[in-house]
């Protein structure tokens, strides 16, 4: 060989290592398969970096094209290898990453359901109905937007009684107002029963109205027992074993001699929380006047009634002393009642 060709093979020879270096290095830096043909194209294309090199064979003598050529073609391999590892490679590293995204740990704890929890005071609501539908009590409902009548005037409340004031009413359009009181529903039922009535009514009630112990919505349960013979002592009885089973037999419970137009005597229960003493019923014989307005005979019949206040009995139960957490709807405070 010339020393002239042995100069030009030389330059070729450090061009195509050049190239070569360079290429392995951008095969082994790709990150995605997707980007390897176009890399590859960068060299190996019909515009890639070799084309100048082959084209520059044609300057040469046939005689020395062949080495040349084979010099190219060698790193050529090299590069198709370098490029065909690099697939390989990637291919296999999204097989694996698509695996680790899919990968099921089955040592982690199952996906808990977040359950509601029933509201204090329903959960006192739905125990007593229990208790006193165990009493024989049936159940009765009746609407809360109430007239004027069946609220006040048929519970012996005529406009001018001065116990209507003590109720603050909310009054609506047209007579119409939000009851104050279960009181009501025994006049519906009276209406649309003939005696013996044994019935209870809960239900929410308003009145205009707010402190710690008072809100202007709480829930009543109205009770109304009539027959021919039922007495005061049949209402002692009953309620107290009432209270008796609710808060068991050592709760000290108290009878108060109280007024209410519709129950004649009237009386107001008491239950001691531990602190004070807290009304949590009112009650008495219904007074005859109301059993005459639904066309009752009260020489033929009598009984006694009762309307007991659930959030009261909520808050004894469960020692809350402000009425207004049971309508916040904190649910730091609902889930300390969560009973699942
Ligand atoms: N309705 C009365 C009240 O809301 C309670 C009551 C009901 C009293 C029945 C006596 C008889 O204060």
């Amino acid at each position: 060989m010339s020393e002239a060709l042995d100069s030009l093979q030389s330059q070729l020879q450090a061009q195509i290592d050049a190239l070569r270096v360079e290429a392995v290095a951008a095969a082994e830096a790709l990150e995605r398969e997707s980007d390897v043909p176009t890399a590859r194209a960068r060299f190996l294309g019909k515009k890639g970096a070799f084309a100048p090199l082959m084209q520059s064979l044609g300057r040469l003598t046939p005689a020395e094209r062949p080495a040349a050529g084979a010099l190219i073609n060698v790193a050529r391999d090299a590069i198709e290898a370098a490029f065909d590892a690099a697939r390989e490679r990637l291919v296999e590293k999204a097989l694996q990453s698509a695996l680790d995204r899919g990968r099921v740990d089955v040592t982690l704890p199952g996906r808990t359901v977040a359950m509601g929890a029933t509201h204090p005071v329903q959960q006192v609501m739905d125990d007593l109905v229990d208790l006193l539908c165990a009493f024989g009590f049936e159940l009765e409902d009746g609407p809360e937007v109430e007239t004027e009548t069946y609220n006040f005037d048929l519970l012996n409340m005529p406009a001018s009684h001065p116990a209507r004031d003590m109720q603050d009413t909310f009054y609506l359009q047209g007579g119409l107002l939000l009851r104050t009181q279960t009181s009501p529903v025994q006049i519906r039922t009276m209406q649309a029963q003939k005696p013996p009535v044994r019935m209870i009514a809960p239900g929410k009630v308003f009145r205009c109205d707010a402190d710690t112990t008072h809100s202007p919505v709480f829930h009543q349960i109205e009770g109304l027992w009539i027959d021919k013979d039922v007495t005061m002592a049949d209402l002692k009885g009953t309620l107290t074993h009432f209270l008796r089973m609710l808060y068991g037999p050592d709760r000290p419970v108290r009878f108060r001699p109280s007024f209410f137009p519709f129950t004649e005597p009237s009386v107001e229960l008491d239950v001691w929380t531990g602190t004070r003493w807290m009304e949590v019923l009112g009650a008495g014989m219904v007074h005859p006047q109301v059993l005459r307005n639904v066309g009752y005979d009260p020489d033929e019949v009598q009984g006694f009634a009762f309307g007991l206040g659930v959030d009261r009995l909520a808050m004894i139960r469960y020692g809350i002393t402000d009425i207004r957490y049971l309508w916040e709807n904190d649910a730091r405070f609902l889930r300390q009642f969560a009973t699942r």
